[in-house]
């Protein structure tokens, strides 16, 4: 396995042997771990379906989910998606940044049909990381690429806990360190007129519907990974091993705890472990810590990881999104 840990805030973090080698890795047909701003992603030349099929194998997915691909700029995304004025708008205000745009797919679009599970639509994110927009254009292709975890798993915010999940499938690993935004983007269904949201992700609701100027509708499930199986029963994601109780008041001796903010869990004192996600009650930051503070708090050997009230707006939706996936019951998805 190629690793190559790089600093992107030094200058020509580009040009060096380890950039050939891991471009070299995907346009051979093989998968690399690129980290993005959100989390690191298990990616492969989306144009190729053998090398997705290779995704698939690897994270152990029960069936073949659509992929997200990863597209240098704007402009290349519009090679493989129809954009509406409205996706125009979305693409010009968000990106790059931890925004996912679902649109009809283009027919001269070369995104293999294993990337897009067949369907007419096709999910596009132009990401922050420089790391994945850099490879994309390296390689000339779009990269498809999930979380680069096992598949119903926490998703890894660092090299480390990719490793520690996907190690020997990999072809190479990029790390740059821990993601900034800590949680998966935000995925907008714009297929028709009326703007999805399918799935809560790091770019708040708030502010994609301050320049649609209109609300979006909640789709979850809308094709998603995250689809629940039968009418009001979620599906476990994200799942610890321990059992997770969310919106917490008090603790129990026993617990790990997943506080957040500077009032304290009552109960705290006589816990196993504690991990604060803000203590000053940021959501952005509490985003950034959750991934692997779940993971953390896991391997501390507690029975029960209970997490304290988190507020539902902002980038608060899509913590309590995960939370309660992870809460979920197991063995349905
Ligand atoms: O932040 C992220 O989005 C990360 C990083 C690596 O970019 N990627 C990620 O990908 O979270 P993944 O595969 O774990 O989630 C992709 C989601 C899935 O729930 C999938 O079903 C949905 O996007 N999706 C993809 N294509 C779709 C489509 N055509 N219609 C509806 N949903 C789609
Ligand atoms: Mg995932």
């Amino acid at each position: 396995m190629q690793r190559w840990t790089l600093d992107t805030d030094l200058p020509n973090w580009q040009s060096t042997p380890q950039a050939e080698a891991v471009a070299e890795v995907l346009l051979s047909g093989n998968l690399a771990a690129i980290p993005t701003e959100t989390v690191y992603g298990l990616a492969a030349d989306a144009t190729n379906g053998l090398a997705c099929a290779k995704i698939f194998e690897a994270k152990g997915r029960p069936q073949f989910n659509p992929l997200i691909s990863h597209l240098p700029s704007t402009e290349a995304a519009l090679e493989h998606g129809a954009f509406s004025d409205k996706a125009i708008r979305l693409a010009k205000a968000f990106w790059p940044g931890p925004m996912t745009l679902v649109v009809p797919q283009r027919a001269s679009s070369s995104i293999s049909d294993l990337a897009t599970a067949g369907l007419a639509s096709v999910a596009l994110r132009v990401p922050e990381g420089p790391v994945m927009r850099f490879l994309a254009e390296k390689t000339g292709r779009p990269l498809a690429a999930p979380s680069a975890n096992r598949s119903g798993r926490i998703s890894p915010t660092r090299a480390e806990d990719v490793i520690a999940d996907l190690g020997p499938a990999l072809g190479a690993i990029v790390d740059t360190g821990p993601c900034p935004v800590g949680i998966e983007s935000t995925i907008v269904g714009l297929v028709d007129d009326q703007p999805l949201l399918l799935r809560p992700g790091g770019l708040a609701r708030e502010d994609i519907e301050a320049v649609l100027g209109e609300q979006l509708e909640w789709a979850e499930g809308n094709g998603t990974e995250n689809a629940p199986t039968a009418p009001g029963m979620l599906s476990s994601h994200y799942a610890p091993d321990a059992k997770l109780v969310m919106n917490a008041t008090e603790a129990s001796p026993a617990d790990a705890l997943l506080s957040f903010g500077p009032d304290p869990f009552p109960g705290a004192e006589r816990a196993f472990s504690e991990i604060n996600l803000s203590p000053s009650g940021n959501l952005a930051e509490a985003a950034a810590n959750l991934f692997h503070a779940m993971r953390t708090l896991d391997s501390s050997g507690a029975d029960v990881i209970r997490a304290q009230i988190i507020p539902n707006f902002g980038l608060g939706e899509a913590i309590n999104d995960r939370l309660r996936r992870a809460a979920a019951p197991r063995g349905t998805g």
